[in-house]
């Protein structure tokens, strides 16, 4: 229809919009995980564990809002994939909840949640780009 500007395809259109939305927040908390890291790396002290908390947070709601609408297009992730960047970004989560609540009580020794935290998050980036059928298909 042209007055209205919405067709056949309007739905799946709206569809793409919010998934590539969702794929703009789920860059955005991948950008403030592997950012904080690889700029804090030689940090000793200070870590910004409350931001890579929440940055883990988006990256598991966004996550799975995109697996979800994933399906619903027809456009089925690798389940293999996803189960291991499901894993990573909890163990991402549980290290900087840990390391935030001891640096709220003064203890020191915090640089193995912080690297920990940063490390998988940029394993998992490596997984998200790098684990791809088509790529490795002989
Ligand atoms: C630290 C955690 C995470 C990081 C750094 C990360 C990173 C990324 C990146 C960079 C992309 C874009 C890749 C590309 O389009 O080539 C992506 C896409 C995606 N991620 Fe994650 N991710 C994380 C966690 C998760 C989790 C926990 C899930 C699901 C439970 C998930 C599900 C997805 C899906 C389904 C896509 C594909 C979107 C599409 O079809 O374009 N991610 N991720």
């Amino acid at each position: 229809m042209l007055t209205s500007g919405i067709g056949p395809d309007a739905k799946g259109t709206q569809m793409e919009l919010v998934k590539e939305s969702l794929v703009l927040i789920h860059l955005a908390g991948m950008a403030v995980l592997v950012g904080v890291f690889l700029t804090g790396m030689k940090k000793k002290s200070d870590y910004p564990f409350t931001a890579m908390m929440w940055a883990a947070v988006v990256q598991l709601v966004t996550g799975i809002l995109l697996v979800g609408i994933g399906y619903a297009l027809d456009d089925e992730p690798d389940n293999a994939k996803i189960g291991v960047k499901f894993l990573l970004a909890t163990a991402v989560l549980v290290a900087t909840i840990i390391g935030r609540q001891r640096q709220a009580k003064g203890e020191s020794k915090l640089q193995p949640f912080f690297h920990t935290a940063g490390g998988l998050a940029t394993v998992n980036l490596v997984i998200a780009v790098l684990w791809n059928a088509e790529l490795w298909a002989a």
